[in-house]
Formats: C-alpha cells, structure tokens, sequence
C-alpha cells in the first residue's frame, strides 16, 4: 500500500494543517429579536438562550456580542400593534427602526446592521405580504416592503434582507433605494427559502404564525431543487448582492448548488427549529451540544456558504477562539 489516508489523520496537529473548511467569525451573523417597552429581556420559550429584548436593553447584548468577536446582527421587530397592511413595518417609528437608530447612536460602525424586511411580524392575519381576499397579492406587497428597506436604510441599516418571497422583489427593493440616494446598500435576499417546519420557533418568537392557511403560495415547496437554483438566478438578475439559503442543515445540497451556479457571495440561515432541536436533544442528555453545534457549523461551511446566519454565533465565535 503506498497511498494510505490514514497518514494525514494520525495527530491532532496533523488533522488540523490539512483541514479543509475553516471558519472566521467574520462571517457569523447573529439574529436578534427587539420588541416594543423597556427593561423587557424576556427568554424565548421555545428557543432557550434566546431572548427578545426591549431597546434599551439592546445596547448590552449587542456589547456582549462584540466582546465574542461578533460584529453582525440582523433584526427582527415584534410590534405591538397589528393590522392588515403592516404599517408598523414601515412606520419611521417602528420597533426595527428604534432599534437600529439606538445601534447606531451607541456603536457607531463597530457592528453592521442588517434588518429581515418582512410583512409577517407585523400584519394581524400574519402573511409576508398584502392581502386579496385569501391571497397574498404580490405587486401591492412590493411597494410596501420596498418602502420597508428603504425606512431601514433611513433609520440606518447597513444591509437589508428581504424574506418575503414575493416575485421581484429585490429589483422593486434596488430601485426605491437607488432613486433615494442608497446605492451603497447592499441586498441579501432570502433568495432559496422553503416553506419549511423548521421556522415554527421564529414565530413563537415573533408571535407571526398566519392566521389562515400556510406560506406555501409564495415559499418553496422542499422536493424542488431547479426552483431554488431558478430563485438564485432571478434574484442575481434583481441585482442582490448576496443570496441566502433557508433554512441551512437539510438544505445544504441547495448551498453547494447556489455556490456553483451563481458568482456572488452564499449565506445559509441556520433557523429557530434547528437550534431549537439542539437545544431540546441537548438538555435530554441525547446529544453532546458543543459537538454538534461544530458539526453544524463545518457542514454549512464545507457545502460552500460563505456567511453562516445562527443563533449560535456567540458560541461558534467561543469554539474558533478555543481552536476547536
Ligand atoms: C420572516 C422570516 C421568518 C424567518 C426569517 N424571516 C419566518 C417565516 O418565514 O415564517 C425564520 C427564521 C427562523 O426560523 O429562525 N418571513
Ligand atoms: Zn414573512
């Protein structure tokens, strides 16, 4: 035998230099829940170790973030008030805009701010967009979560990130902000996003289940790998500048395609169900969660994601610290 794997394998410093994936905290991304009120730093039931945080009480876990070495974060609003056009989403007001001018007022551009542009948290019937009758009417959403992105960006967001899954969306998003003067805004689209149960946390979390029916009309169904692919393709044709993959563990084979198929930057949001799994595996003693967390990570990783959105960011950024 003259080729023998096992040669490369043999020590810990050896399994280490000829590691294939490795990963930076530069590009973790942590997602926050901020939420009307104050002194509010309620844990998620659902998501143990994750909380929703009133905005004076933002500026503390954004500082323990970049104590950890991480230095983005994407915001989610949880209104107080609801109604059938999400004004709340827009409103120069809103939660999400609070928040980002308190980011900003406090850390100036120490940490990068990106924001979920989304209907879903703030309509009373819970669909990512404007209704017709039962349906979600595509081309009156796109006005509203345009204008979304662009009260963001006023507000000071550095990146904005559409989850709707409305058809031309990125380009509606592009444009609204290119005629304000925001050319240097960059877009992540939520661009291969399935309807997915692994989302069931976020909306515990974000009180943003749909009242009626699912989101299957506008998400993907999960056996389609050419749409994710045609999604991509669309949203780099709109003129994103990133494209995101969701959720990230069972959609991994959607990462390596997004990252072959396409010449821009791939992030896989690694969701509330998946660290809610973990979570919930860990405390009955069933999974070592350190380990798996790793697992996780590297998978995403080695399928080809250059950016890594998880609730587990701090964690990640602890374990690279500890050259695990
Ligand atoms: C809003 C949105 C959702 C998530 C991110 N943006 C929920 C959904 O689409 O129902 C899910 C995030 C998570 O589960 O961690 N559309
Ligand atoms: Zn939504």
């Amino acid at each position: 035998m003259n080729i023998r794997p096992r040669r490369l394998r043999g020590s810990e410093i050896m399994r280490k230099m000829v590691r294939e994936t490795r990963i930076d905290k530069s590009s973790l991304i942590y997602p926050i829940f901020v939420k009307e009120g104050t002194g509010i730093k309620e844990e998620i039931a659902t998501m143990p170790g994750q909380y929703r945080y009133s905005v004076d009480r933002l500026p503390k876990a954004l500082e323990e973030l970049l104590d950890a070495g991480v230095n983005k974060v994407m915001f989610f609003g949880i209104p107080d008030v609801k109604d059938e056009v999400g004004s709340q989403a827009y409103a120069s007001d809103g939660i999400v805009q609070k928040a980002l001018e308190k980011a900003k007022a406090e850390f100036q551009g120490d940490m990068y701010l990106i924001t979920d542009v989304c209907m879903c948290e703030y309509t009373s019937h819970g669909h990512c967009g404007v209704l017709c009758g039962h349906e979600v009417e595509n081309d009156k959403t796109l006005e509203l979560l345009a204008k979304t992105a662009l009260s963001h960006v006023q507000a000071g967001a550095d990146m904005v990130a559409p989850s709707d899954m409305m058809d031309g969306r990125v380009r509606a998003i592009r444009s609204l902000l290119d005629r304000n003067g925001h050319k240097e805004i960059p877009i992540m689209s939520y661009a291969v996003k399935y309807a997915s149960a692994f989302y069931g946390p976020f909306r515990d979390a974000a009180g943003s289940a749909p009242s009626f029916g699912d989101r299957k009309s506008y998400q993907m169904d999960f056996h389609n790998r050419r749409e994710g692919l045609k999604e991509a393709l669309l949203d780099v044709e709109e003129g994103a500048d990133i494209l995101m993959v969701k959720p990230a563990m069972s959609y991994l084979d959607m990462v390596r395609e997004v990252k072959d198929r396409t010449q821009i930057p791939v992030a896989a949001y690694s969701v509330s169900g998946e660290y809610a799994m973990v979570k919930a595996g860990a405390k009955l003693g069933y999974i070592e969660e350190d380990r798996i967390i790793c697992e996780m990570a590297a998978s995403a990783y080695r399928a080809g994601t250059d950016i890594y959105l998880t609730y587990f960011a701090k964690e990640i950024a602890r374990f690279i610290e500890e050259g695990r």
